[in-house]
């Protein structure tokens, strides 16, 4: 059987056979070990040593190992972890869908956002607003959401489907001063609002949003962007849904992503992560408002899988340790030795600017390196690190488990690397010239 690989060309490809993981590295057959810049996608965000997680998960999935949601049946582990997902939003997010994955759960806000607005009798918003190089899933309609054009190509005559749209984001290279990302911010809000007008706001039933996209940079606006948003949103009456995938689970330093934002949403979207990556888990979260409409109502959605319980397990036990390690505090001296670091590399010309955000950062390099296939050399110095296909920026997503010796390392290699590429660019420049 022959394994076809996401976003790959499979033929052809060498494969790199893992052995085991340790901390935040893992080793391959050949004992050459990989420090993950990524945490596994920031699914990992505690690490990938927690044997207590993992025995946790197996003495308590002998006892419970499956309910049937559309049973009316639940269990005291489910129950437990609704009551600590809602403490954790501050009472914000009152009423929650579980699934297994990102994509499911944008699939579920959509679902969510079009039942709600028909328990209003408003049977006309049915499309939805995300943004140009937002990242939001690989299923039909997460996968149309995606603003990655690219993406849809394969898929010409169907994606993205016509009743998604999408606007254009804030997001800038290089060093930008803050009256210039105002601009850009409110040049994107201004042609956000002309799309809902053009379209008809009776026609929008939500916007999609993450806090920022990763995968496209961590271009992360101000609270004042986010602000106006939801006033837009109030404006028009379209429902906010925060796709909080990739930035949630404590990641921004706080659990969840709309309160980094400063603001409230009605849907969020959140997986990665939940349940420390080793088993999944989806939760798409709904205020008040939108939950009780569809509590009221008959919600025709669902998996074999919602919850899934070793999900569930992992999910509890997660949040214990993120509380008795007192991770969101970590998140925040991780950006800041993360910023010291990145700005040495500024400072040395290695990169061009930075952008650290709770454990994410995004570093504009050299588009001549993003081409020499930087990944590839990094990883060839035992890192593994993406820059983002369509424009030159390097990403990391660092575990909350990292300690400060571990990212002063990283950069160094990174530092070594950029600096030895960068003199082999300049020397080709030369003799070209
Ligand atoms: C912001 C965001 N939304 C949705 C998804 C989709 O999640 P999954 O790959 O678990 O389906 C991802 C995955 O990278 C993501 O980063």
């Amino acid at each position: 059987m022959k394994q076809l690989l996401p976003f790959s060309k499979s033929a052809g490809q060498d494969l790199r056979v893992i052995a085991h993981y340790g901390k935040h590295s893992f080793f391959l057959a050949d004992g050459k070990e990989i420090f993950d810049a990524q945490s596994g996608n920031g699914a990992f965000p505690l690490g990938f040593d927690r044997p207590e997680l993992i025995n946790f998960v197996a003495d308590n999935i002998k006892r419970v190992p499956f309910v049937r949601a559309n049973n009316s049946t639940t269990a005291d582990p489910i129950l437990e972890l609704n009551a600590k997902f809602k403490a954790l939003s501050k009472n914000k997010f009152t009423h929650v869908f579980y699934g297994l994955g990102g994509s499911d759960s944008i699939e579920t806000a959509m679902k969510m956002a079009i039942a709600y607005w028909k328990t209003k009798n408003v049977g006309s918003k049915n499309k939805f607003i995300s943004f140009l190089h937002g990242y939001h899933g690989s299923t039909f309609a997460s996968g149309s959401a995606t603003g990655i054009k690219n993406f849809h190509r394969p898929f010409r005559n169907t994606l993205p489907l016509a009743w998604t749209l999408h606007a254009n984001q804030p997001r800038w290279f290089g060093i930008k001063s803050a009256e210039e990302i105002e601009l850009i911010e409110n040049t994107s809000l201004t042609e956000l609002e002309a799309l809902i007008q053009t379209e008809g706001a009776d026609q929008i039933g939500a916007i999609i949003k993450e806090p920022f996209s990763w995968q496209s940079g961590v271009h992360p606006p101000s609270q004042q962007y986010y602000k106006k948003l939801r006033a837009l949103c109030d404006q028009y009456e379209i429902l906010l849904i925060v796709d909080d995938v990739c930035t949630g689970a404590g990641k921004l330093g706080t659990y969840f992503g709309a309160e980094w934002m400063g603001i409230d949403c009605d849907i969020s979207c959140n997986a990665k992560g939940l349940s420390a990556g080793f088993f999944p888990l989806s939760a798409t979260f709904c205020n008040e408002k939108v939950g009780e409409a569809l509590y009221d109502s008959y919600f025709i959605h669902g998996w074999t899988y919602s919850p899934p319980m070793t999900g569930v397990f992992a999910a509890l036990k997660a949040i214990e340790l993120l509380e008795q390690n007192n991770s969101l505090q970590r998140a925040n001296e991780i950006q800041e030795k993360v910023s010291l670091c990145a700005d040495s590399l500024l400072k040395k010309g290695l990169i061009n600017g930075f952008r650290a955000q709770g454990v994410f950062c995004g570093m504009d390099i050299e588009n001549e390196l993003a081409k020499s296939k930087i990944e590839l050399i990094l990883w060839e110095h035992g890192v593994q690190m993406s820059c983002y296909r369509f424009d030159p920026v390097l990403r990391t997503i660092l575990a909350l488990s990292i300690t400060d010796q571990e990212i002063e390392s990283l950069f160094q290699t990174l530092e070594k690397v950029l600096a030895d590429e960068l003199a082999k660019v300049i020397k080709k420049e030369r003799v070209s010239k």
